[in-house]
């Protein structure tokens, strides 16, 4: 059978590095958009702490740029396109809502003209997003659980969620939309809370610093692992038919047990360092989330392999690794 091509944006961050390592095992040859950056000496970090970046093709480009975007898929003409690239950080996207607009909602539009204009055979992945669900409306969250977005990003993937749809009834294209809960890993920015958390129980364990400043750790996040997740992907494109799936573990906890995790990992007390700052709550806060990926399940025969108990532990020992060296 002939090599598939896949097209990612976002390939530089947590998701896109894994999705990558995926295909790549797969067999696939990987291509992926690139913000040009001043600083290109480390824009494939994630690539690299995987030891892949070598074997992609990277490709300058801005979701905001159609041309550009229009020129990369005639060139490279994917079989399969990941549209992971957008501001993902929820806190910024009240600093910069119009920005999150641009990336995270048009953004999305732009993938999907430029793919219907040069490549409409393709497959299309579309990152929703469990904050799409924000206000929660039913207990467990399920694809048919309706949504109430909470920040400038959730209304962002709410329009990246629909037009989605929306192509994929207009034009009948391959387009799915894989709406996934919070997952971590080694390879998460560090502005995430779980990241935030490994990385500081990390720090304090050598000495390095004392405390741990967090806002709401109240709130609750049904977790799971990067490399579970990007599996999800990659099997919704591997349907004969595109469909939207919840995929998440179908269980919550909140941040104050997550942190409770990392801190018993090492040995510390969490009340010793933990330090609650007013100043790291967020103007409309999303308070709990929790998945049904029964459908995932079905269809797709997805499961999650990694708890949140193993997921932290391997995050805390990979900041510990990273520090010392
Ligand atoms: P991430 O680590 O923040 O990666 C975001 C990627 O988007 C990076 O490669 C970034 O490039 C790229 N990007 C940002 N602005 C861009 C622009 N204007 N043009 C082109 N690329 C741009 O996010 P992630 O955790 O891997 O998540 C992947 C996707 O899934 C995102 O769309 C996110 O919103 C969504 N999602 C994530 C989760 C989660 O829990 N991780 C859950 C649901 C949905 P730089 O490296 O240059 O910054
Ligand atoms: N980041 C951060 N920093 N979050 C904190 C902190 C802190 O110091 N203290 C408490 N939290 C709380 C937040 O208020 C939020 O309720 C929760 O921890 C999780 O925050 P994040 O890790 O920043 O993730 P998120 O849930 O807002 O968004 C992530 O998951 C979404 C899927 O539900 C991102 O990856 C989004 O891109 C993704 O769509």
């Amino acid at each position: 059978m002939a090599k598939k091509t896949a097209f990612i944006t976002g390939i530089t961050g947590q998701d896109g590095a894994y999705l990558s390592a995926l295909l790549l095992s797969k067999g696939y040859r990987v291509t992926g958009l690139v913000r040009r950056s001043s600083t290109a000496e480390i824009n494939d970090l994630r690539l690299r702490w995987l030891g892949i970046e070598k074997d992609v093709e990277l490709i300058d480009g801005d979701l905001s740029d159609l041309s550009g975007l229009v020129r990369s898929i005639k060139d490279i003409r994917p079989d399969e396109i990941y549209n992971l690239g957008a501001q993902s950080f929820v806190k910024s996207s009240w600093q910069q809502p119009i920005l999150t607009g641009h990336v995270t909602a048009m953004g999305v539009t732009n993938v999907l003209e430029a793919m219907r204009i040069e490549a409409p055979e393709a497959r299309f992945y579309q990152a929703s997003s469990s904050e799409m669900y924000g206000l929660i409306q039913e207990d467990m969250q399920s694809e048919t659980t309706p949504f109430y977005p909470r920040s400038p990003y959730a209304v962002a993937k709410l329009y990246g969620h629909w037009i989605t749809v929306n192509y994929r009834e207009s034009f009948n294209l391959h387009a799915s939309s894989g709406i996934l809960f919070n997952h971590e890993s080694p390879l998460r920015g560090i502005e995430f809370v779980t990241r935030k958390v490994t990385d500081s129980v990390a720090r304090i364990k050598l000495g390095l610093s004392k405390e741990l400043r967090l806002g709401n750790i109240d709130a609750k996040r049904d977790w799971g692992h990067a490399k579970d997740y990007v599996r999800a992907m990659w099997l919704m494109l591997q349907q004969d038919t595109p469909d939207d799936y919840v995929v998440a573990t179908g269980v919550t906890t909140t941040v104050r047990d997550m942190c409770r995790i990392a801190f018993a990992h090492v040995g510390l007390d969490m009340e010793k360092h933990l330090v609650i700052d007013p100043l790291l709550f967020r103007p409309a806060e999303v308070d709990v989330l929790l998945g049904n990926p029964a459908k995932a399940k079905a269809k797709l025969g997805w499961v999650p392999e990694v708890s949140l108990d193993a997921l932290i532990r391997e995050m805390v020992d990979a900041d510990l690794k990273r520090l010392k060296s």
